[in-house]
């Protein structure tokens, strides 16, 4: 473009992070266990324990915000901190820290961003059976009421749950065991049920604010023009992509999807009245976590479906569906995962015309080590760099005319990463500990941290 248009002007410059990768004090105040909290005692993973102790931070970790300039903080309210057995007795301890947050947020000019539920399912509800278990999807309305009635004066912004296709696709990470494909697809649907109840129930209990879903969306692109690799991409996008959205906005399952499941016999069971409560949940805006697209070949039922070089890995599909390939386009970051910014704007650009909702991007970000020097800096220029591209995108996707309403890259603060613990950064602001060591935890301000205030400052003009 020879006129790119500028960045709207309320336009919600922020970051993000998740309760509990990055608060700690896990078990503190009457906080209830939760899968995570769990995963961590079975399998020895990274230290959620302390993680980034933000639950004793968030006073100096939200004036840092402020002075990064920050329009807007995305956080996650750690479902068993309000409600320690998932349902039931309230903390009352759980809903104050929310409460300090969120005042904290407000009184430093900071808009609180709050996602609802993020990874953490309270393993009272694990125990039972978890997303499998149709009761789960009443603990979701009794915490969702729960944070209305106590949050809703206040924050206008809600978020229902973090990368539920995520969830769905790397079955683990729903709950603490492994599942079939066919119970995903119900856990799936009754997770669906959840978020529609609570858009509804949002809209009844706090008439202006507003919810919309939060997956994570990646433009998939075909291997070749082969006309069978581009059918492949786009079976791959149902999938990972339009179920859900398809689903939050339209309250329909995605015809393609349907059909998948059908052939594989894994069909959900749908109650009496279901669909009626997936229509009635309707989301103001769309909300989508952008890391990178995914390429994807044909693949025939009796062929190998992912690809590796050498004795590595480097992406999984579906016998019959589809192929993971790497792209050799794109560069890797140092953990391996792809970088396309371009792909950022066709991601933008799909999202919108399917759905024509205003959207906002509340992940995106780079995974890195980062050197702490001995005077205190921390020099990040790859990470600016690949925020700066991805900014860069986003503003031709805004002139391609995606109305895009807010940008929260990953993360405000260092915390702990899903599964590659703590070497693994991605904050605007270090946090001094590492996975053996928790040293000090002191913040210190890394150079894009003094970056992002300046694009902040500028409105995205200066990058
Ligand atoms: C998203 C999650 O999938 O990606 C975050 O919502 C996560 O919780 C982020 O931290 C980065 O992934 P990872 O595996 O590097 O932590």
């Amino acid at each position: 473009y020879s006129k790119l248009v500028s960045f709207p002007k309320d336009f919600l410059w922020g970051a993000s992070t998740s309760a509990y990768q990055v608060e700690g004090a896990a078990l503190e105040d009457g906080k209830g266990c939760s899968v995570q909290d769990v995963k961590e005692v079975i399998h020895g993973t990274a230290d959620f324990k302390v993680a980034s102790d933000f639950y004793h931070h968030y006073k100096e970790d939200i004036e840092m915000m402020a002075e990064m300039g920050l329009k807007t903080f995305r956080f996650s309210i750690a479902w068993t901190r309000l409600l320690p057995n998932g349902t039931g007795e309230v903390n009352q301890k759980g809903i104050d820290f929310y409460n300090n947050v969120i005042d904290t947020c407000i009184a430093n000019g900071i808009e609180p961003f709050v996602t609802m539920y993020h990874f953490d399912l309270p393993a009272a509800l694990d125990i039972k059976g978890g997303w499998s278990n149709p009761e789960t999807i009443d603990a979701f309305v009794e915490f969702s009421k729960l944070m209305f009635e106590n949050y809703g004066d206040r924050v206008k912004y809600w978020l229902t749950i973090n990368e539920q296709n995520m969830m769905i696709l790397h079955g683990a990470a729903i709950g603490t065991g492994t599942t079939t494909q066919k119970q995903l697809m119900q856990d799936n649907h009754h997770m669906l049920l959840a978020q529609a109840k609570a858009m509804k129930l949002c809209h009844e209990m706090c008439p202006n604010a507003k919810i919309g879903p939060a997956p994570n969306i990646s433009a998939i692109y075909p291997s070749s023009c082969k006309p069978e690799d581009i059918l492949a991409a786009d079976t791959f996008s149902a999938i990972r992509n339009w179920l859900y959205l398809d689903m939050a906005v339209y309250g329909e399952y995605n015809a393609t999807v349907w059909s998948y499941m059908r052939e594989k016999d894994i069909l959900p069971e749908i109650k009496a009245g279901d669909m009626e409560i997936m229509k009635e949940g309707k989301p103001d805006f769309i909300a989508f976590n952008y890391y990178c697209t995914q390429a994807v070949s044909a693949c025939d039922k009796d062929e190998s479906s992912s690809e590796t070089t050498g004795d590595q890995q480097v992406a999984v599909g579906e016998a019959g569906v589809y192929k993971g390939v790497d792209n050799p386009y794109l560069p890797h970051t140092d953990f391996g995962w792809q970088i396309d910014p371009v792909g950022f704007r066709n991601t933008l650009r799909e999202v919108y015309s399917r759905y024509r909702l205003p959207i906002i991007i509340t992940e995106n970000g780079l995974g890195a080590y980062d050197q702490l020097e001995e005077d205190g800096s921390i020099h990040d220029d790859y990470r600016i760099n690949y925020l700066r591209q991805h900014i860069e995108q986003m503003q031709l996707a805004i002139s391609d005319g995606v109305k895009l309403f807010g940008y929260c890259p990953w993360s405000a603060i260092d915390l702990i990463s899903t599964h590659q613990g703590f070497a693994k950064r991605y904050g605007f602001i270090y946090v001094n500990r590492d996975d053996e060591d928790i040293k000090d935890l002191k913040r210190y301000k890394k150079d894009s941290f003094y970056w992002y205030q300046k694009v902040i400052k500028t409105n995205g003009e200066d990058l």
